[in-house]
């Protein structure tokens, strides 16, 4: 495609006037939004500022109540996510577009298999769809199940499928967030390949950083608005914070806690647990009233530590303490009538109940602890839900909602709230502030911050190394399935923690 003229041609696809109304809930007001042939625009806001609502609109996944869409400057069809993609605007979903027990080459050539005789022709297939690959500098294995690959290299080949399909505006929503670093270096080159043979890209992250390596333009929408739209050299980041939560940044950025005085009681004692091939056998103890940081790169071992001690996997060695009594824990449920609480890190796919309200999905691991015979009473449910909304600030009209309406950040707050109402002795959380904004990021280490000083004991997986620093006691490092160093509070720093991340497993 050629870049002549770009300036003043009108934009390849553009949002007029896009207002969009759920019962309850203005998701868009009056939208206005464009992108541009062979730009990377990357779309912001708080969770439930509507960014999802407006990129399903743009790619025919929901439907508008006012305003239009227009590509090349003339009205477009994009009532169905057919339509849209005839227009050239697709949508990459991690999940959605994949048929995992296709293989590669259909998933990539879907709806466009070439025929002999009327049968799909197999090898013109793969053939067209390696060439499509190789396009994006990627060689698979065309005839093994997609869904055998993991989850960046199933987003490259949706990308690649759009692309053979003629794309000329792709939208990612929040594609990185299960990526390692070398996965999202990659997908960024691929997209920034795309962006400089004239496709548009429209990326939503909630990683700053990842904007600015990335995009050339941020749009900001709040409270379902477009607060501003700017090129991103000229948006310093701070700016841009502001912008987005409309605040003071003073509440975004949590606080250094005084010095720590006297450890409480054991709440936990890991020892010598361990499972053969999955995590080698570590000690660990878990003081009431203090946090415990796990750090390590994607893969070192930290979930896997985490199931362990929650049951969710059977060790094979060692022995669990908690609250001064040997436990076997042979599930999930003889951890949490033990006093344990594990809010895993893929939470959407974990126990999201999306048609009970809000306060059924609040409620219900509490109610399983005590039994269904002892059931809360509806007041009482409805006094844990309201009490966790307004203490981790999820964002809804009521706790009657169904969860499944509610934005994607707030959803993982209520799951969060779902953990918390359970009254643990330890809590377990993985990734707590994957996925969510700055200012429900700041929510979420305030709340860890007060949970502690309540007395829980925590073990905290994240790779937000900074945030780590701030609130835990000690850390434990973990690479290549074990743990390879155990960071007392004085030695605690960003730096000291990559240092032991990298270095050779035995020289610790
Ligand atoms: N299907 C639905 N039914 C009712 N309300 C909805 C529905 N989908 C979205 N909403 C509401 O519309 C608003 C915008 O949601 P949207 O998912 O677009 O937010 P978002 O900016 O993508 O947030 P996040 O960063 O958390 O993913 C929210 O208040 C949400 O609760
Ligand atoms: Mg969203």
């Amino acid at each position: 495609m050629s870049h002549a003229g770009m300036c003043d041609a009108p934009p390849l696809l553009e949002a007029r006037g896009i207002t969009k109304t759920y019962p309850g809930t203005v998701a868009l007001n009056d939208v206005n939004f464009d992108v541009r042939a062979g730009e990377i625009h990357a779309l912001m806001g708080e969770n439930g500022a509507g960014k999802s609502t407006l990129i399903k609109i743009l790619t025919g996944a929901e439907t508008l109540d006012s305003g239009a869409i227009l590509i090349d400057g003339q009205p477009a069809d994009a009532d169905t996510t057919q339509r849209a993609q005839r227009s050239g605007v697709w949508a990459v979903h991690q999940e959605v577009m994949v048929l995992p027990n296709l293989s590669v080459a259909d998933n990539v050539m879907l709806g466009y298999q070439p025929r002999r005789f009327g049968l799909v022709d197999r090898r013109e297939t793969r053939r067209l769809a390696d060439a499509a690959l190789a396009e994006l500098g990627l060689s698979l294995d065309a005839d093994r199940e997609l869904g055998s690959y993991p989850v960046a290299i199933r987003q490259l080949a949706a990308i690649a499928r759009a692309v053979r399909a003629n794309a000329r505006v792709l939208v990612l929503d929040e594609p990185t967030a299960s990526l390692d670093a070398p996965e999202v270096e990659r997908l960024f080159d691929v997209l920034r390949a795309l962006a400089s043979r004239g496709t548009g890209v429209v990326f939503i992250t909630h990683f700053l950083d990842q904007v600015y390596a990335l995009s050339g333009r941020i749009t900001v929408l709040r409270n379902g608005r477009v607060v501003g739209s700017s090129t991103t050299k000229a948006l310093p980041q701070v700016d841009l914070i502001h912008m987005m939560i409309g605040k003071g940044l003073e509440q975004a950025i949590a606080a250094e806690r005084p010095a720590k005085s006297g450890q409480g009681e054991v709440a936990a004692r890991f020892t010598g647990l361990g499972r053969k091939g999955m995590v080698e056998p570590f000690d660990l103890t878990l003081h009431a009233g203090e946090a415990v940081g796990a750090a390590g790169l994607l893969g070192s071992g930290r979930t896997e530590t985490a199931m362990l001690m929650f049951g969710a996997e059977r060790a094979d060695a060692g022995s669990v303490e908690i609250a001064g009594k040997q436990q076997r824990l042979r599930s999930p449920w003889d951890a949490i009538r033990a006093g344990l609480a594990f809010s895993p890190e893929d939470r959407k796919a974990d126990g999201i109940f999306g048609d009970l309200s809000i306060r059924d999905n609040i409620a219900i691991v509490l109610q399983s602890k005590r039994g269904w015979a002892r059931k809360l009473s509806r007041p009482k449910q409805q006094r844990l839900a309201d009490e966790y909304i307004a203490r981790l600030n999820v964002k809804t009209s009521d706790a009657e909602k169904p969860i499944g309406q509610l934005s994607g950040g707030n959803q993982q707050k209520a799951l969060l709230a779902r953990w918390l109402a359970s009254e643990p002795k330890v809590l377990i959380l993985d990734e707590p502030t994957r996925g969510i904004d700055v200012g429900a990021h700041a929510d979420i280490v305030r709340v860890i911050e007060e949970l502690r000083d309540s007395g829980l004991a925590l073990y905290v997986i994240s790779s937000e190394l900074e945030e780590l620093v701030a609130y835990s006691e000690r850390i434990s490092v973990m690479r290549d399935r074990r743990q390879v160093a155990l960071l007392e509070r004085d030695e605690l720093s960003v730096d000291r923690i990559v240092a032991a991340i990298a270095a050779p497993a035995g020289e610790q």
